[in-house]
């Protein structure tokens, strides 16, 4: 008898944004840009804001909540919570317990996974691990950020780029062969280019510092566009050959949401038609670690995304870090 693989299977989704929305026009009253620059060059018309009174763990219980009604799941059978953000509540502890008990799913496991823009591709990945190692049976799969936190107010070349939001997914144990199976997985780094976009002080090497501009994020954002499509695209292209995949099969491409040019170069790499890109941008901006739930939900909920379509899924940021992985999508409610 052949033995059958456990995969981790996709079966429900949720998202949630902040009610705060900031315009390109509101950002050019207080900094020298235009509404036209920043769509140019970024695709972005708006973004949300979490205001001071909205944390990354509140932002992460919301998309959590939708994600389980979706998923039809009873609370108590999540057994685990993998959360991806950079922008935890505290610095320490990680914010995923704390998620995990305002959700009421009891003492699980439940843990932070910060890969930044491509955290949730980590965390998709943690958790299909908990699931093929028995750790756990139904795992609810988080990416939430409230990036404007770290964005310095009076810099043009990051306040335009990102916004505040939460996506979620829950998995369960099934079969690689059903719909909503996830994998292969690509998974990269490259630390030797972590200054390309960094938050230089607040951390265990520069503990304090004069300057208030280094709390913030420092990008470099030309060097950073200049890799960010061709790694898409390469891992990319390693998931489609691992899974016996043509680019010709995939009829979606979800990947972050960094910037609508860099979505386009890449599919233009992989010789993807345009119109398979999902493509939110211009109403959130750059979310990091939600940007991909935040896209498939929309693309559900628009009726972009079918049951049985191709889904390929790609990332890129900030450590330097960048995936892919892909599945075939499943039949969902709600999200
Ligand atoms: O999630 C992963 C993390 N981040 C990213 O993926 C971001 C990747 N990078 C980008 O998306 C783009 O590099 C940006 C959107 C950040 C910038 O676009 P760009 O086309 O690379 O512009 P640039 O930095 O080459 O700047 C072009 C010009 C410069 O002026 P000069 O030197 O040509 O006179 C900038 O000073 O645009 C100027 N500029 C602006 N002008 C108006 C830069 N920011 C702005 C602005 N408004 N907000």
């Amino acid at each position: 008898m052949e033995e059958s693989v456990v995969a981790a299977v996709l079966c429900g989704l949720g998202a949630w944004l902040p009610p705060r929305v900031l315009t390109n026009e509101e950002i050019a009253t207080r900094l020298d840009t235009s509404d036209e620059w920043i769509r140019s060059r970024t695709g972005i018309a708006e973004r949300r804001v979490a205001g001071p009174e909205m944390s990354t763990v509140d932002m992460a219980v919301a998309a959590g909540e939708l994600a389980l009604a979706s998923a039809g799941a009873d609370a108590p059978a999540v057994d685990a919570v993998v959360l991806a953000t950079a922008t935890p509540d505290q610095v320490c502890p990680a914010s995923a317990p704390q998620v995990a008990a305002r959700l009421g799913l009891g003492e699980v496991n439940a843990v932070d996974v910060n890969a930044v823009c491509s955290g949730f591709l980590y965390a998709l990945a943690t958790a299909s691990g908990f699931i093929a190692g028995g750790i756990a049976r139904r795992v609810l799969v988080v990416g939430a950020d409230a990036f404007t936190t770290l964005v310095d107010p009076d810099d043009r070349g990051t306040v335009p780029i990102f916004g505040d939001g939460a996506g979620a997914v829950v998995l369960r144990a099934g079969d690689a062969d059903e719909l909503g199976a996830l994998g292969p997985f690509a998974l990269h780094s490259d630390g030797a280019l972590a200054d390309l976009l960094m938050v230089p002080a607040g951390g265990a090497k520069q503990r304090r510092s004069d300057d208030p501009r280094d709390y913030f994020l420092d990008m470099q954002g030309q060097a950073v566009f200049r890799q960010a499509s061709t790694r898409m695209a390469e891992a990319s292209r390693t998931v489609l050959d691992q899974a016996g995949w043509t680019v010709g099969d995939v009829d979606r491409f979800i990947g972050h949401q960094a910037n609508i040019r860099i979505l386009q170069s890449t599919a233009k790499y992989l010789g993807l038609p345009q119109d398979a890109l999902v493509v939110n941008i211009e109403r959130t901006g750059n979310t990091s670690a939600a940007s991909i739930p935040l896209a498939m939900a929309d693309a559900q909920r628009d009726g972009n995304l079918m049951a049985g379509q191709k889904v390929l899924l790609s990332a890129f940021g900030a450590g330097l870090t960048w995936g892919a992985t892909l599945l075939r999508w499943p039949a969902l409610v709600g999200a």
